[in-house]
Formats: C-alpha cells, structure tokens, sequence
C-alpha cells in the first residue's frame, strides 16, 4: 500500500501511510487507540475507498470498488468487530456470501457444514456448524470470526486484534494455524496490543502515529521500548500506579452466591477504596459471577448485602438504582448507541443527573463527558462525533466512562484494558487507583496477571466456578495465582 490517506470529517485517520507485506511472513501494525490500524484494514478489504493512495498486488495496481473486489483479489480479514448473525447457523455464519452450491444452484449444505466443521477442528474446536450463532459463547463467536476469514482461500489474511477475546490455549491454536499460513506462503498482517504475542508470531512491524506510519523494521532487532517509544512519543514506564488506599468498612458482602450451572457457592467481601482483583482462567465463571452480581441474571441462592441492609436485585436497574454497575467485557455490544454522540452515550445511564431541565442538560452532558474522556486519555475529534466513528479502544473507553458517571458505589470492571493500547492503559490504571483513592469500591475481573498483581488489594481466584482462595496483596506473586487457578497445588 503506497501513499495512502483516509479524511473523515474532521479526521485525518490515515496520512499517506506506506506499508508493505511479504508472502510467508507476519507483519505487525501496532499503534495507540485511533492511530489508524483499522481504518487501513477497511482499506484493504474494500470496505472504505482512500482520498489518495494506491494498492499493489505483485507490483500491479489493485483498486478494490466493494468487499467482494478485495476477497476476489485474494484478501481476506478478520475485523476487530466482525458482524455475525445470531439467527445464522455457525456453518451459514462462516460461508455467508461465498456458500458452496450444488450444480443446481442452490445452497449445498453438505458442503457448507463439512467444510465449516473442517475450519473449526483446523482450530482445535468442536463446535456443531449446525448450532445457531446465539448458542455460542464469546470466545466461540471469536473462532467463528476466524473461520470465516479462512474459509476464503486468500493470500492476503488480515488479523485485526484477533486473541483479545482467546484464552491461552485458543491463541495457541491460532498461532498454529498462522503458522501454517506462513509455510503456505500467505502474506499476513496482525494487528494487537500485546507485545508478547507481537514477538511471538510476527517478523516485520509498522508502527502507526497519529495516523502517520512513524518506524518500521524487523522485530529481531529492534527492543520493545524503543516500538513502545515510537508509539506514544514518549516512555512508558509505570503501567500501574497503584496509589496506597486506606481501605475502609465494608460495603458489599456476598454470600454464598451460586449460579444452576455456572457458579457455585462464592462468598467474598467488599471495602470501601478495595480493589477486588479476580484471576481464573477463561470460563472459570468470573463473568457469570459479575453478570449475577448486576441482575443479569438471577443465583440460584445466596444473599447480599449493601452497606449493612439486605439488598435483592432482579434487574440490572435494581443494581444501577443500588449503585452497582457493570462494565462488561464484551463493550461493544452492550449498550453503546452507535449513531448517538459521544457526550449523550456517557450520559446515557445518569440522565437523572444531568436532565434538570432541558437547557442545562445538554451543557452538564458535556461538561460530565469532558471530565470523563479527559480522566480516560479519550482521542476523539469532538464529544459531538458519533461514537460509531471511534476507533475501537475508544469506544471501550466511553463505555467505561459512562457508567462511572452515574457515580455508584461499587463498580465491576470486566477486562477493563481489554483492547486499550499501552499508553491509554496507563491512564485507565491511574483512573481506577484515583476513583479506590475516592472511596469507590471496585471488582476487576482480569486475565491479565501484570493488570491483576499490580492493582489489586486483594484476588479472588476462581476456577471451574469455585472460589479456588482469596490472597491478601502482601501473598500475590503470579506463581500463587496461576497454581490456584489451574489447580496445580
Ligand atoms: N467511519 C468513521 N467516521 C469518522 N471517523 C472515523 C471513522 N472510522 C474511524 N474514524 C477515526 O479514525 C481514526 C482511526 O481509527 P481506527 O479505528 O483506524 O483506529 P485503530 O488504530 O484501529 O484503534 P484501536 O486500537 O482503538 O482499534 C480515529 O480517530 C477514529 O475516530
Ligand atoms: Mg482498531
């Protein structure tokens, strides 16, 4: 790709950028939140045209009208929100516009079921290409995004954020089935913000700044600092500044919390200015635990307690009106209005406090949104843009914001740096340990062990829906943490 630029209004997202990819090797795009990764994707699938700019393909000018001109052409992608049907079968779902058909002409489900069951054992799965979409769990989903990118037979395969929501072992296998696409000479480019994973697969990078590719090389020989440095401008040090809090009563206790199927028999408590961290493995049932927690769905025994009194949520809004919130893992399909603007999506669950009277609503919705996307490290052109428009980490971080406008009392944050590039996780880190410092009481749900040990005051580990302990900050270490994860005492 030579010279490309991309202008939306307001936006100059991509700035003639250069980037080349070679056949049997990975080449990484890194770059802050909004820095352009994905807007180059849409490019090169055909999704968006660029103001300026060309695409070679073997040195021959490629201009893709359509989605379909770039799948012709050989590219194929899995996309950082890649749009799936919950109607569809999974089979459907991964053969949804290039289905095999028999000789006459209609769909042949034979094929489409064998081959969507080959792509997913490829990926060490067994999921039933027969199941609807909406039976699937969101790393599922994730490995049905991933077959439909592979169901293409392309030489260009395009990864865009592709492990944020794998498990260790998921990513394992896709790392294989990369792997595999490298000995086929396939030309791949991966995008992610974890920089283990970054040196793991891929041997070339591009950094992206502001729209501006800003460094390139072979990651051999360049250090992680120095991509870190070519990022953000700048050197990021302290990822986790935990401030010391001094922690106060209790404000939520829970007892003896289950679930039919998915958790069982959790009790823990929760202080003033503590951060709960917990740690388990993917499907452990933190999650669920949260969901419970919030009113999404009902335990099947157990009780809690707020501030002293009794407290019996049925609803997610019994646990707004309580003062618990929820910032789920999987953000971008819960509750964010995509065409709405910035400013009125944060506002959106604490209307009651902004919607005195319609003259100062709209000024206290910006004024809070302003307090928020600065605390956030939010890049946005305006607080008037749809949220549509935001990259996809900022949209993570309006999320996150809105709920901490409607100022509750405990907080639940579900992988809250999921998908937020390094620089921005500082500031979401310092923002956590700021609202502790207030007195907001926070569970952290996290996968993460460095996010885990460095802000929490005390872990909750869970596994296979059990309590596995709870260690005080003074006995964390990474070690005590995944023994009592996994099991292996
Ligand atoms: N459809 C659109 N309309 C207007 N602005 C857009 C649109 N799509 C992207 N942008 C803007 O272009 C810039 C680049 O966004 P892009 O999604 O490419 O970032 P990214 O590098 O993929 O970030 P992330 O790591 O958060 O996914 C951002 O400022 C974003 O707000
Ligand atoms: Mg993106």
């Amino acid at each position: 790709m030579r010279g490309i630029s991309q202008i939306f209004p307001g936006v100059k997202a991509l700035d003639g950028v250069s980037i080349q990819l070679f056949p049997g090797q990975v080449t990484a795009l890194i770059g802050e939140n909004g820095a352009g990764k994905s807007t180059l994707v849409k490019i090169l699938t055909g999704i968006y045209r660029p103001n300026e700019g060309e695409i070679l393909i073997d040195g021959k000018p490629a201009a893709f009208h359509s989605a379909q001109a770039a799948i012709d052409a050989g590219v194929t992608a899995i996309h950082q929100e890649t749009v799936l049907f919950d109607e569809l079968s999974v089979g459907e779902n991964i053969f949804l516009g290039h289905a095999p058909r028999t000789r006459f002409g209609t769909l042949d489900w034979r094929q489409i079921n064998l081959r969507s069951g080959d792509l997913l054992r490829a990926l060490e799965s067994e999921i039933d290409p027969t199941i609807r979409l909406k039976d699937l769990s969101i790393a599922q989903r994730h490995l049905v995004a991933i077959a439909r990118a592979l169901s293409v037979d392309a030489r260009i395969v395009i990864m865009d954020e592709p492990t944020a929501a794998l498990s260790r072992k998921e990513i394992d296998d896709l790392f294989r089935i990369v792997n595999n696409l490298k000995r086929q000479g396939k030309a791949i480019l991966f995008i992610s913000h974890k920089f283990d994973e970054v040196y793991e697969i891929a041997e070339n990078f591009v950094v992206f700044r502001d729209g501006r590719a800003v460094g390139k090389g072979r990651l051999k020989e360049t250090a992680q600092d120095e991509i870190v440095r070519l990022m953000v401008g700048r050197d990021v040090k302290d990822v986790f500044p935990k401030v010391k809090v001094e922690i106060g009563a209790p404000v939520l206790a829970v007892e003896g919390y289950s679930h039919p199927t998915e958790f069982r028999d959790i009790s823990f408590e929760l202080r003033r200015g503590e951060i709960l961290g917990i740690y388990g493995l993917i499907g452990a049932g933190r999650s669920e635990l949260c969901q419970a927690l919030f009113g999404i769905t009902r335990p099947s025994s157990g009780r809690l307690t707020l501030e002293g009194e009794p407290l019996d949520i049925r609803s997610s809004s019994d646990a707004i009106r309580a003062g618990i919130v929820y910032v789920p893992e999987e953000r971008g399909r819960h509750g964010l209005a995509l065409p709405m603007p910035i400013f009125q999506n944060m506002s959106l669950p604490s209307l009651s406090r902004t919607s005195r009277s319609g003259f100062l609503k709209a000024a206290n919705e910006l004024a809070l949104a302003r307090k928020y996307a600065e605390r956030l490290d939010l890049r946005a052109a305006a607080l008037s843009v749809p949220v549509g428009t935001l990259s996809g980490g900022n949209q993570q971080k309006v999320v996150i914001g809105k709920w901490l406008a409607t100022q509750p009392k405990v907080i639940i944050l579900d992988e809250p740096t999921k998908g937020i590039d390094i620089g921005s996780k500082a500031a979401v880190h310092g923002f956590i340990s700021e609202l502790a410092a207030e007195g907001l009481s926070i569970i952290m749900v996290s996968s993460e062990l460095p996010e885990i040990l460095g802000m929490s005051d005390r872990v909750m580990v869970m596994r296979e829906g059990l309590a596995a302990g709870i260690f005080d900050r003074e006995r964390l270490s990474a070690e005590v943490l995944v023994r009592a994860a996994t099991g292996n005492a």
